[in-house]
């Protein structure tokens, strides 16, 4: 499986990239309002989405034999991709007002963002090392 560690590597990236688009474009329908963010293709899309993220993330993980609770950057990673799942779980829900809905939106959007830099850096700080 090693030799085809860049091939993995590109599809976790662009899953990365597809997802996050899609969840911030479906979350800006809903801040203004619109229905069809909820709608089953566009959930389903993102779905499959995340399995072939998550698919490649757990190839790459035996690839590079580095482990969540063994290093640091992993753990973190894990962690925060469960709160940004939260934050998305709430910012999906019917209920919240435009302005919440905002708040946790752009909180997930965040915290996608350090799971990136945490992924680049390979340090459980990610931007923030020094
Ligand atoms: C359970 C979830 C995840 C696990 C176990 C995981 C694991 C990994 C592993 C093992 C690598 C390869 C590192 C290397 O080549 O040395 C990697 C790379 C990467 N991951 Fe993830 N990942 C997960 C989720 C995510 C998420 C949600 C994001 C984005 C928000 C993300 C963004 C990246 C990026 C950008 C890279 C490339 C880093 C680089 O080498 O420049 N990952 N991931």
């Amino acid at each position: 499986m090693l030799e085809y560690y860049p091939e993995i590597r590109s599809i976790h990236i662009a899953a990365v990239v597809v997802s996050g688009s899609l969840f911030a474009v479906r979350g800006l329908g809903l801040i203004i309002g619109k229905r069809w963010p909820l709608s089953p293709p566009l959930r389903y899309l993102s779905y499959t989405i995340d399995t072939i993220l998550l698919t490649a993330a757990l190839l790459l993980m035996t690839i590079v034999r580095q482990y969540p609770l063994v290093h640091g950057w992993l753990t973190v990673k894990v962690g925060l991709l469960v709160l940004y799942i939260a934050l998305g779980i709430m910012a999906f829900r019917p209920g919240p007002g435009a302005g919440v809905r905002f708040g946790l939106w752009t909180a997930a959007l965040l915290v996608y963002a350090f799971i990136i830099s945490v992924a680049m850096s390979h340090h459980p700080l990610g931007y923030f090392a020094a």
